[in-house]
């Protein structure tokens, strides 16, 4: 028996719980059953893998213990059914997993949209499609199929992106906002139906121009990670972009900032350039983050990654709430 909670989940009585259907149960699937779990939710997981349930409940034992996640919830509360429809049948809320292709996506969120109730809210953590696509061939109440994307280490990064379709009730929206926060999550709604939704579409403005400083030459792959992660990223770990641009305006805040230094900004901005991932272009950037980390083991800096994210998040729930 396995305890396991988030310290930012609020744990819920007995009467408040949800039936949650996690579907797919591979890294974030197993990511997401753990944040579930701590809250104290049931979960009721389907993978159709062989030893799933087995890998399954190793996964969130591991995840739970590296959320440094303490008390009450226990893996008595995650249940492995032998089929989808069972496993959504008296779902409030199902968090869809599956290989990120698309036909399969939109039989399997059919089948999940025919077999669960009709009040269930279906969230599935696709990374790339839109609701719209994701909704094609449900027939029941395609409108409460919305995006639920988590961030990669999921079990640890609290955002989530929810994007709804143009069918998706407010109703619908608040519940999925409501039930990610009360499992310690931090949620943004999406307004719109874009690739990559926001926060990778603003990682990729950023690969953009590091691979493009790369192909010119103008520095390595190494510079380009001290830029950020002994620069600005340093910075942007405990207050987003564009508050922490405010603050550079001293009493003047943003109005300044934007008056005095949006005219060269918009200079850098249209300099910026487009990059095609050429073979030439991924092999500069491939040699250069082998040089990078020649003598790290991967396994070792996920580890310490995990374990540095975690005193950070720690760090911003000690000096409070920060926007
Ligand atoms: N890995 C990431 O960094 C990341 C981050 C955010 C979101 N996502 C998204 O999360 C989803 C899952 O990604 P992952 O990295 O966990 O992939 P994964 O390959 O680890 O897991 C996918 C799981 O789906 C299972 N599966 C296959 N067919 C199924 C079916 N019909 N019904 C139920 N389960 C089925 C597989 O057996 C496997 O366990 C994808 O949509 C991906 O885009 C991934």
């Amino acid at each position: 028996m396995s305890a396991i909670t988030s310290a930012d989940a609020v744990p819920v009585s007995s009467k408040a719980a949800l039936n949650v259907a996690i579907i797919g149960t591979g890294v974030i699937g197993a990511a997401w059953a753990t944040g579930f779990l701590a809250a104290g939710h049931t979960v009721t997981a389907f993978d159709p893998a062989d030893g799933a349930d087995e890998r399954l409940r190793k996964q969130v034992s591991n995840f739970g213990a590296e959320a440094d996640a303490c008390t009450t919830t226990v893996l008595d509360n995650l249940t492995f059914a032998p089929s989808l429809a069972e496993a959504v049948a008296n779902a409030d809320f199902v968090q869809e997993n599956g290989p990120e292709r698309l036909e399969v996506k939109q039989s399997m969120l059919a089948e999940i949209d025919a077999a669960a109730p009709e009040a269930a809210v279906i969230a599935s953590s696709t990374s790339g499609f839109s609701p719209s696509q994701l909704n094609a061939l449900a027939s029941k109440a395609p409108g409460r199929i919305v995006v639920g994307h988590p961030f990669n280490p999921a079990h640890l990064v609290p955002l989530v992106e929810v994007v709804p379709s143009t069918g998706t009730s407010a109703e619908v929206i608040e519940r999925a906002m409501e039930t990610y926060r009360a499992i310690g999550k931090k949620p943004i709604l999406v307004r719109a139906e874009l690739p990559g939704h926001v926060a990778n579409r603003l990682q990729a403005a950023m690969w953009q121009e590091a691979y493009s400083l790369v192909d010119r030459g103008v520095v390595s792959v190494a510079d380009i990670d001290t830029a950020i992660s002994y620069g600005p990223g340093l910075r942007w770990a405990i207050l987003g972009p564009l508050a922490q641009q405010s603050l550079s305006g001293g009493a003047g805040g943003m109005r300044h900032v934007l008056d005095h230094l949006g005219p060269p900004q918009e200079v850098w901005m249209h300099d910026l350039k487009q990059v095609h991932l050429d073979e030439d272009l991924k092999e500069k950037l491939i040699s250069g983050v082998d040089e990078e980390l020649e003598d790290r083991d991967p396994t070792v800096l996920t580890k310490q990654r995990d374990d540095m994210l975690l005193e950070v998040i720690a760090l911003k729930r000690k000096y409070g709430e920060l926007p």
